[in-house]
């Protein structure tokens, strides 16, 4: 059973009680982070609790702790958590308004209610690592302020069902004619020599995978571009890939049942993917950086 973290206590998750009233649950009026680790230690930590800071502030939640806090707390969770069969776990992390008689105004006086809880991580399959995923493309109906991580999701599930009902991983969502990212990941293609992907608007959640990423690809030599992205060009792309903390970097070689490139994960995936593999917590010593170039 699961530990998770409850407005200052370490319980089962079983036993967190949440209330009807509580503003998250209401209005979905509350934030999230999901913060990966491998073999006990955070990857990317301080840029997760920076967004966090960023989108507590963008709906004017109070953030309950400082970042020394935050990690203290989250170091607990996975001491409570540790476990020799899944040594990688990804934090779901959720601060609401709080609890208060529902009205649509921020309440005066209300407490933020905090939920930290874990789950696995498990190593890429052995079948997608050598065929891919495959993925549809959406319009693209959610809110304006996508940069902000609110839990408030609903246009998400809706894409990444369809895409789930179609056999496929992920909704690649499109906005008059431009791609913005996916249902639950941003999206990078290998285009004319370039890895290109949409620049960071109120469209796009700012990755901090995608962050990542894109730093190891220009130190791995890649040209890196974020530009606009047309529905065109997507379908054009000799590689199309998907960024998020919990699934790392996944090569799609199927896009509304065509192939993409040549039907299998491209080259580039697989220098940064392993550049990626050797840059988290617990890698074994790397092997030297293979050298990128235009792609
Ligand atoms: C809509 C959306 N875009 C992008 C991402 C990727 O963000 P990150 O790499 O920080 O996990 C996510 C992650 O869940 C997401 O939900």
């Amino acid at each position: 059973m699961s530990i998770a973290y409850f407005n200052g206590a370490y319980l089962p998750l079983e036993e967190v009680r949440i209330s009807p009233l509580d503003r998250g649950f209401l209005f979905g009026d509350s934030v999230y982070e999901v913060i990966p680790s491998y073999a006990g230690e955070f990857f990317l930590l301080t840029e997760h609790l920076e967004r966090l800071q960023r989108s507590l502030a963008a709906v004017r939640i109070r953030n309950p702790y400082d970042a020394g806090a935050w990690s203290a707390l989250l170091a607990e969770l996975l001491a409570c958590n540790a476990d020799p069969a899944t040594p990688d776990l990804g934090v779901y992390l959720q601060v609401t308004r709080g609890v208060a008689p529902r009205d649509h105004a921020f309440p005066a006086n209300a407490q933020p209610t905090i939920l930290a809880m874990v789950s696995p991580i498990r190593p890429l399959p052995d079948r997608i690592r050598t065929e891919g995923v495959a993925a549809i493309t959406g319009e693209d109906r959610r809110w304006g302020h996508c940069d902000i991580k609110a839990t408030t999701l609903l246009a998400n599930v809706l894409a990444r069902q369809s895409a789930t009902e179609q056999g496929a991983a992920e909704a690649i969502l499109l906005r008059d004619g431009q791609l913005t990212e996916g249902a639950a990941s941003n999206v990078l293609l290998v285009l004319d020599g370039q890895l290109v992907t949409p620049p960071l608007e109120p469209s796009v959640l700012p990755g901090v995978t995608r962050s990542r990423v894109l730093d190891l690809a220009r130190e791995l030599g890649y040209p890196v571009a974020e530009r606009p992205v047309s529905e065109n060009e997507l379908a054009q792309a000799a590689e199309i890939w998907l960024t998020s903390s919990t699934r790392e970097i996944l090569p799609v070689t199927r896009l509304d049942e065509r192939a993409v490139g040549g039907g299998r994960p491209g080259p580039v995936w697989q220098a940064v993917h392993t550049a990626y593999q050797n840059a988290k917590p617990g890698a074994p010593a790397s092997e030297p950086m293979q050298s990128g170039g235009a792609v």
